[in-house]
């Protein structure tokens, strides 16, 4: 083969092509863990501890969830992150919003270093346990939203609401005794039908909160019955989609 000029610059572009494509993506995502990192221990790890297991020193009213077992994907992490826990249903704003603190760019690195330092089994671990679940036959499928109405105003609404905002007497008699119990405000809630499943099904604690203030559900409902209630959630109650 004769070496010209264009059979030697052809294969060198591709390859430097290639590496950009390769390593300068792999360079700009260290930058972002590293930038993540310098602001999870600035500011996040006194709540959360050094690896999101929550720190056991803070006196707080609602522990701040764990977040090598959250549920919440990336995406969700960072919208917390930016407008706070309360914009999204939970009754304490103890988890404050961030964006007057940090831009979008440093936000994103934060939920990517929390996502992939802590939690990085999370999105393998919710299909699993969906795949694991029971399957919805056609035919009760379009009973569920009966179903899931039913249920929820006998159970969920106890706590969350008939309307699941998140206040209730129960809720109200609690404060009396101060035995303190923070239902979310399912209006406003970040999970999709799924994930409202998984929730329900589990449980809260298994989720990250440090009580189990929100019971599991697996002994009482079968998987057709609460992905019946997360589907009257999701379609009925949620009001931001
Ligand atoms: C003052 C303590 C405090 C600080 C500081 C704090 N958080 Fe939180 N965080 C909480 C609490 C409390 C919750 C639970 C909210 C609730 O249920 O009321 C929470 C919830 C979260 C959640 C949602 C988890 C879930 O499963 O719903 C994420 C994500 C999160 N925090 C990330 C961060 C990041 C990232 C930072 C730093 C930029 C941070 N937090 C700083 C207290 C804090
Ligand atoms: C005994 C009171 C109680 C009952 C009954 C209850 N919950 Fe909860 N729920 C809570 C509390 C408290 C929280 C917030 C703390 C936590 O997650 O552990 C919560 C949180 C949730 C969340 C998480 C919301 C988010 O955005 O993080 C979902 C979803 C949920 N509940 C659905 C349900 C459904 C569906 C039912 C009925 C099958 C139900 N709950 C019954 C108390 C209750």
């Amino acid at each position: 083969m004769i070496l010209n000029k264009n059979t030697l610059i052809l294969p060198f572009t591709i390859l430097s092509l290639l590496c950009s494509t390769l390593f300068g993506d792999d360079m700009y995502k260290q930058e972002s863990l590293d930038n993540g990192k310098l602001i999870y221990e600035s500011t996040c790890i006194s709540c959360h501890g050094a690896k999101g297991e929550t720190s056991s020193a803070i006196f707080l009213i609602v522990k701040p969830r764990k977040l090598n077992k959250t549920i919440l994907s990336q995406e969700q992490s960072f919208k917390i992150i930016k407008d706070g826990a309360h914009y999204w249903g939970a009754h304490s704003d103890i988890m404050p919003t961030f964006k007057y603190v940090y831009n979008d760019d440093e936000i994103s690195n934060v939920a990517l270093y929390i996502s992939e330092e802590f939690n990085s089994h999370r999105d393998k671990k919710v299909l699993k346990l969906l795949q694991e679940s029971d399957a919805v036959s056609k035919d009760e499928q379009v009973k569920m939203l009966s179903v899931g109405e039913k249920i929820f105003k006998r159970n969920c609404s106890t706590c969350h609401g008939v309307i699941g905002d998140g206040k209730s007497e129960y809720v109200e008699k609690l404060k009396v005794s101060k035995d303190f119990l923070f239902p979310y405000n399912l209006t406003r809630t970040l999970l999709n039908e799924d994930e409202i499943f998984l929730y329900a099904k589990f449980g809260g604690h298994y989720w990250g909160t440090d009580k189990n203030d929100m019971p599991s559900w697996q002994n009482k409902y079968n998987d057709f019955k609460l992905k019946s209630v997360a589907k009257y959630v999701n379609e009925k109650i949620k009001k931001i989609k």
